[in-house]
Protein backbone atom coordinates (compact mmCIF):
# COMPACT_ATOMS: atom_id res chain seq x y z
CA UNK A 1 0.00 0.00 0.00
CA UNK A 2 1.77 3.54 -0.88
CA UNK A 3 1.69 5.72 2.25
CA UNK A 4 0.01 8.82 1.59
CA UNK A 5 3.11 10.59 3.33
CA UNK A 6 4.93 9.21 0.23
CA UNK A 7 2.33 10.71 -2.18
CA UNK A 8 2.60 13.79 -0.62
CA UNK A 9 6.58 13.87 -0.57
CA UNK A 10 6.17 12.48 -4.11
CA UNK A 11 4.47 15.29 -5.53
CA UNK A 12 6.50 18.21 -7.19
CA UNK A 13 6.02 20.99 -9.40
CA UNK A 14 7.71 19.88 -12.38
CA UNK A 15 7.84 21.27 -15.94
CA UNK A 16 8.19 18.52 -18.47
CA UNK A 17 4.64 17.73 -19.56
CA UNK A 18 4.18 15.62 -22.14
CA UNK A 19 1.13 16.64 -24.23
CA UNK A 20 -0.85 13.05 -24.64
CA UNK A 21 -4.69 13.76 -23.39
CA UNK A 22 -5.46 12.80 -19.75
CA UNK A 23 -8.39 10.39 -19.60
CA UNK A 24 -11.83 12.22 -18.63
CA UNK A 25 -11.79 10.05 -15.63
CA UNK A 26 -9.08 11.02 -13.87
CA UNK A 27 -9.80 14.62 -14.53
CA UNK A 28 -13.24 14.21 -13.06
CA UNK A 29 -11.33 12.65 -9.78
CA UNK A 30 -9.03 15.19 -9.37
CA UNK A 31 -12.20 17.95 -9.73
CA UNK A 32 -13.75 15.91 -6.94
CA UNK A 33 -10.61 15.41 -4.75
CA UNK A 34 -11.01 19.43 -4.99
CA UNK A 35 -14.67 19.65 -4.30
CA UNK A 36 -14.61 17.38 -1.05
CA UNK A 37 -11.53 19.77 0.42
CA UNK A 38 -12.69 21.57 3.92
CA UNK A 39 -13.44 25.00 3.81
CA UNK A 40 -14.64 27.63 6.54
CA UNK A 41 -17.77 27.02 7.73
CA UNK A 42 -18.25 24.72 4.43
CA UNK A 43 -18.42 27.94 2.41
CA UNK A 44 -16.86 26.06 -0.78
CA UNK A 45 -16.01 29.41 -1.82
CA UNK A 46 -14.06 27.35 -5.13
CA UNK A 47 -14.82 27.49 -8.51
CA UNK A 48 -12.91 25.10 -11.09
CA UNK A 49 -12.24 26.16 -15.00
CA UNK A 50 -11.25 22.93 -16.65
CA UNK A 51 -9.68 23.57 -20.26
CA UNK A 52 -8.72 20.30 -22.45
CA UNK A 53 -10.01 21.69 -25.41
CA UNK A 54 -6.52 22.78 -27.77
CA UNK A 55 -7.92 25.23 -29.57
CA UNK A 56 -9.42 26.92 -25.50
CA UNK A 57 -5.78 26.12 -24.18
CA UNK A 58 -3.99 27.83 -26.82
CA UNK A 59 -6.13 30.94 -26.39
CA UNK A 60 -5.38 31.01 -22.48
CA UNK A 61 -1.34 30.62 -22.88
CA UNK A 62 -1.68 33.81 -24.17
CA UNK A 63 -2.04 35.16 -20.52
CA UNK A 64 0.79 33.08 -19.30
CA UNK A 65 3.65 34.82 -18.18
CA UNK A 66 6.90 33.94 -20.41
CA UNK A 67 8.35 31.84 -17.51
CA UNK A 68 5.35 30.04 -17.18
CA UNK A 69 6.05 29.27 -21.17
CA UNK A 70 7.07 25.55 -20.20
CA UNK A 71 3.24 24.99 -19.42
CA UNK A 72 2.08 25.32 -23.07
CA UNK A 73 2.92 21.78 -23.05
CA UNK A 74 0.07 20.73 -20.50
CA UNK A 75 -2.95 19.09 -21.72
CA UNK A 76 -5.36 19.74 -19.01
CA UNK A 77 -5.12 23.46 -17.05
CA UNK A 78 -8.03 23.79 -14.19
CA UNK A 79 -8.45 27.85 -13.19
CA UNK A 80 -9.08 27.65 -9.49
CA UNK A 81 -11.94 31.20 -8.96
CA UNK A 82 -13.22 32.48 -6.05
CA UNK A 83 -15.36 35.84 -4.75
CA UNK A 84 -12.54 37.44 -2.06
CA UNK A 85 -16.10 37.32 -0.06
CA UNK A 86 -16.46 34.14 -1.01
CA UNK A 87 -15.27 32.99 2.30
CA UNK A 88 -15.97 32.99 5.65
CA UNK A 89 -15.53 36.27 7.88
CA UNK A 90 -13.87 34.90 10.78
CA UNK A 91 -10.73 37.09 11.96
CA UNK A 92 -11.19 38.94 9.11
CA UNK A 93 -8.58 36.77 7.36
CA UNK A 94 -9.45 35.89 3.85
CA UNK A 95 -10.52 32.68 4.36
CA UNK A 96 -11.52 32.13 0.76
CA UNK A 97 -7.60 31.87 -0.44
CA UNK A 98 -7.26 28.82 1.93
CA UNK A 99 -10.53 27.22 0.59
CA UNK A 100 -8.95 27.49 -2.82
CA UNK A 101 -5.70 26.64 -0.96
CA UNK A 102 -7.31 23.17 0.13
CA UNK A 103 -8.90 22.40 -2.85
CA UNK A 104 -6.15 23.06 -4.87
CA UNK A 105 -3.69 21.00 -3.03
CA UNK A 106 -6.17 18.01 -2.50
CA UNK A 107 -6.28 17.74 -6.49
CA UNK A 108 -2.21 17.54 -6.64
CA UNK A 109 -2.39 14.99 -4.77
CA UNK A 110 -4.68 13.17 -6.40
CA UNK A 111 -2.71 13.99 -9.94
CA UNK A 112 -0.08 11.98 -8.13
CA UNK A 113 -2.03 9.58 -6.81
CA UNK A 114 -2.82 8.58 -10.74
CA UNK A 115 0.78 8.78 -11.58
CA UNK A 116 -0.08 12.62 -13.41
CA UNK A 117 1.95 15.77 -12.53
CA UNK A 118 0.28 19.19 -11.45
CA UNK A 119 1.96 22.34 -11.47
CA UNK A 120 0.47 25.14 -9.38
CA UNK A 121 0.82 29.02 -10.73
CA UNK A 122 0.47 32.53 -10.16
CA UNK A 123 2.47 33.81 -13.29
CA UNK A 124 -0.79 35.07 -15.69
CA UNK A 125 -2.51 38.37 -16.69
CA UNK A 126 -5.51 37.54 -14.93
CA UNK A 127 -7.55 40.57 -16.63
CA UNK A 128 -6.94 38.81 -20.00
CA UNK A 129 -7.49 34.78 -18.38
CA UNK A 130 -11.22 36.06 -16.99
CA UNK A 131 -12.00 37.82 -19.95
CA UNK A 132 -10.96 35.05 -22.45
CA UNK A 133 -12.35 32.48 -20.33
CA UNK A 134 -16.00 34.71 -19.20
CA UNK A 135 -15.11 34.42 -15.37
CA UNK A 136 -17.25 37.11 -14.05
CA UNK A 137 -15.33 40.49 -12.62
CA UNK A 138 -16.32 39.86 -9.08
CA UNK A 139 -14.31 36.62 -8.73
CA UNK A 140 -10.61 36.31 -8.35
CA UNK A 141 -8.37 34.26 -9.86
CA UNK A 142 -6.42 32.29 -7.54
CA UNK A 143 -4.06 30.03 -9.14
CA UNK A 144 -4.14 27.86 -12.59
CA UNK A 145 -3.26 24.28 -12.01
CA UNK A 146 -1.46 22.68 -15.07
CA UNK A 147 -1.86 18.78 -15.06
CA UNK A 148 -0.65 15.95 -17.18
CA UNK A 149 1.57 13.08 -17.70
CA UNK A 150 5.58 13.49 -17.10
CA UNK A 151 7.97 13.30 -20.10
CA UNK A 152 9.94 10.03 -20.22
CA UNK A 153 12.95 11.60 -18.44
CA UNK A 154 15.40 9.57 -21.60
CA UNK A 155 13.96 12.41 -23.66
CA UNK A 156 15.15 15.43 -21.63
CA UNK A 157 18.46 16.97 -22.09
CA UNK A 158 20.58 16.90 -19.39
CA UNK A 159 19.68 20.25 -17.86
CA UNK A 160 16.06 19.90 -18.18
CA UNK A 161 16.59 15.88 -16.72
CA UNK A 162 18.37 17.34 -13.68
CA UNK A 163 15.41 20.46 -12.77
CA UNK A 164 13.30 17.73 -12.95
CA UNK A 165 14.72 15.53 -10.59
CA UNK A 166 16.79 17.84 -8.42
CA UNK A 167 16.06 17.35 -4.80
CA UNK A 168 13.36 19.67 -3.37
CA UNK A 169 14.38 21.60 -0.32
CA UNK A 170 12.32 22.63 2.47
CA UNK A 171 12.88 24.71 5.57
CA UNK A 172 14.34 22.46 8.62
CA UNK A 173 11.88 21.81 10.93
CA UNK A 174 13.70 23.13 14.03
CA UNK A 175 13.13 26.91 12.41
CA UNK A 176 9.47 26.48 11.97
CA UNK A 177 8.21 23.88 14.45
CA UNK A 178 7.28 25.21 18.39
CA UNK A 179 6.56 22.51 20.39
CA UNK A 180 4.12 23.40 23.48
CA UNK A 181 5.39 27.03 23.63
CA UNK A 182 6.68 29.23 20.05
C1 LIG B 1 0.50 29.92 -5.22
C2 LIG B 1 1.63 29.33 -6.02
C3 LIG B 1 2.04 29.97 -7.17
C4 LIG B 1 3.06 29.42 -7.95
N1 LIG B 1 3.40 30.03 -9.12
C5 LIG B 1 4.29 29.44 -9.94
C6 LIG B 1 4.53 29.97 -11.23
O1 LIG B 1 3.91 30.95 -11.67
N2 LIG B 1 5.46 29.34 -12.00
C7 LIG B 1 6.14 28.24 -11.58
O2 LIG B 1 6.95 27.70 -12.33
N3 LIG B 1 5.90 27.69 -10.36
C8 LIG B 1 4.98 28.25 -9.54
N4 LIG B 1 4.69 27.68 -8.33
C9 LIG B 1 5.39 26.45 -7.92
C10 LIG B 1 6.40 26.72 -6.80
O3 LIG B 1 7.53 27.35 -7.35
C11 LIG B 1 6.76 25.39 -6.12
O4 LIG B 1 5.61 24.86 -5.50
C12 LIG B 1 7.86 25.56 -5.08
O5 LIG B 1 9.06 25.96 -5.65
C13 LIG B 1 8.12 24.26 -4.31
O6 LIG B 1 8.43 23.22 -5.22
P1 LIG B 1 7.58 21.87 -5.25
O7 LIG B 1 6.16 22.24 -5.57
O8 LIG B 1 8.19 21.05 -6.35
O9 LIG B 1 7.70 21.22 -3.92
C14 LIG B 1 3.69 28.22 -7.54
C15 LIG B 1 3.26 27.57 -6.37
C16 LIG B 1 2.23 28.11 -5.64
C17 LIG B 1 1.74 27.37 -4.41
Amino acid sequence: MVEILEEIMKRRSGRAFDNTAVPQEMIDSIVEAGRWAPSCMNTQAWNFVVLTDPEALSIAHEALSRGNAYAKEAPVMIVVAAKEDGGCSAHELPYFMMDVGLATQNMLIQAVHLGLMGHPTAGWNEESLKETLGIPVEYRIVTVVFFGFRKDLDALDEEARERETKPRTRKPLDEILHTNKW
